[in-house]
């Protein structure tokens, strides 16, 4: 694929105000090895906008109290701020009631929370769980465990060589056995974006139960829970511009009510005696112990940030940038672009000749261009194209084609140095 071969004017990418966008991330305005910083690994995780960092400190500097727990004001601006945050979520996923809502602390903690509650009690032997050949360690590793706690078999879905699920084989593998399905929305490893609602369609007709994995989505593509129709979806704040170590589960609620706790502790819990303990609905009944409060204060206020913008406006401005470098990449001689499917956003995945991608990361730091190499937690992908990993560009609303320019003319530096 070739690309133009300039940079455009911000004006004619959509109606994201670039230069906005880009003075609202603090990080991003610095030298990194005396070079201006061009930050391309937000798949691993994305920069935080001011407003972001100012909800965190705000919660410190006024608000700091625990949640749920207090009669005092502190406690109760905690709470609000809190359970406000839950409601942004349920909001921007289109979820039906904030009780359906579960704060984790990112994608793979969910993951894991719905595979030993929802799971564990459920599945036994002769059971099968599927997932797809993409995806990353933290959608594989939690089946895993349950296979062997409860005798259940796992079953891998393949891919193609462009990196796209092959469907056919997805629909061969469902069967009356199949009782859970997890599958990423948009591949870290490759970019591509999965058909989710044709796959939890044939889930639901193989009477699965599906949870997806959204990590990579939800700074990139809008999510609507209710249209899925996915019984389950995991997501991180990070990934979309919030505070690390706080995400969220989304279950159907009758799905929640069903399901035991995860953990044991406070809030979860509605009356306990040593003879018995009952336990507090959904979603306090998975959130044991004091949260992550500031967290959620910052997750919201990177759902505002992201719902201001409008992700219509993101996905136009993104694409076109994604589309300019997947061809400026591809253009260059020796370039391998790992990941080709026809439907993919914000990941370029690369080799380059025979470099070895940490190389390719190492030269490209000391330009200041911040890129992400390696297996990308996601070996099985490796594995099927023969490489033990790539050189990974991963793009958010804040990088434009001038950073595609410069991330170009240092892989050319690299090149020279490595082939
Ligand atoms: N899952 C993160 C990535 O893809 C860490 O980089």
């Amino acid at each position: 694929m070739s690309g133009p071969r300039s940079a455009e004017p911000v004006a004619n990418l959509g109606p994201l105000d670039f230069e906005h966008v880009r003075n609202d991330f603090p990080a991003l305005d610095q030298s990194v090895h005396g070079k201006p910083l061009v930050y391309l690994d937000s798949g691993a995780t994305t920069q935080k906008p001011r407003s972001v960092i100012d909800a965190v400190a705000h919660y410190y500097a006024h608000d700091n109290a625990n949640v749920h727990r207090g009669v005092h004001e502190l406690s109760e601006r905690a709470t609000a701020s809190y359970e406000g945050a839950r409601e942004k979520v349920r909001a921007f996923i289109n979820a039906p009631s904030v009780a359906e809502v579960v704060f984790s602390r990112g994608t793979t903690e969910s993951i894991n929370l719905m595979a030993q509650s929802y799971g564990r009690p459920r599945l036994q032997r002769g059971d099968e769980i599927l997932i797809t050949e993409m995806e990353h360690h933290s959608n594989i590793v939690p089946w895993q465990l349950l296979c062997e706690q409860t005798g259940a078999a796992l079953k891998v879905a393949p891919i193609d060589d462009t990196g796209q699920l092959i469907v056919e084989e997805y629909r061969r593998r469902l069967n009356e056995r199949t009782r859970i399905v997890a599958m990423v929305h948009i591949s870290n490893a490759l970019g591509t974006i999965n058909p989710v609602a044709e796959l939890i369609g044939a889930a639901h007709d193989a009477g699965a139960v599906v949870i997806v994995d959204g990590a990579q989505a939800a700074a990139h593509v809008p999510i609507d829970v209710q249209a899925l129709d996915c019984d389950f979806y995991a997501m991180s704040s990070h990934k979309v511009f919030g505070p690390t170590g706080i995400g969220a589960l989304y279950g159907k609620r009758g799905l929640l009510e069903d399901m035991p706790p995860y953990q044991g502790g406070g809030d979860m819990i509605e009356h306990v005696s040593f003879e018995k303990t009952t336990y507090n609905e959904p979603p306090y009944k998975f959130e044991a112990g004091t949260p992550n409060i500031a967290g959620a204060a910052g997750f919201g206020a990177a759902l505002d940030y992201v719902t201001d913008i409008g992700l219509d406006a993101i996905r136009v401005f993104e694409n076109n940038v994604f589309e300019y470098a997947t061809g400026r990449i591809a253009e260059m001689d020796g370039a391998r672009i790992i990941g080709t499917a026809s439907s993919k956003c914000s990941i370029v995945s690369f080799l380059l000749g025979a470099a070895h991608p940490s190389d390719i990361g190492t030269i490209l730091d000391r330009q200041g261009v911040a890129i992400r190499t390696g297996h990308h937690c996601a070996m099985p992908v490796m594995r099927h194209f023969g490489v033990p990993g790539t050189a990974r560009a991963s793009f958010a609303m804040y990088n434009n084609r001038a950073d595609v320019d410069t991330l170009v003319e240092a892989l050319r530096v690299a090149e020279r140095i490595l082939n």
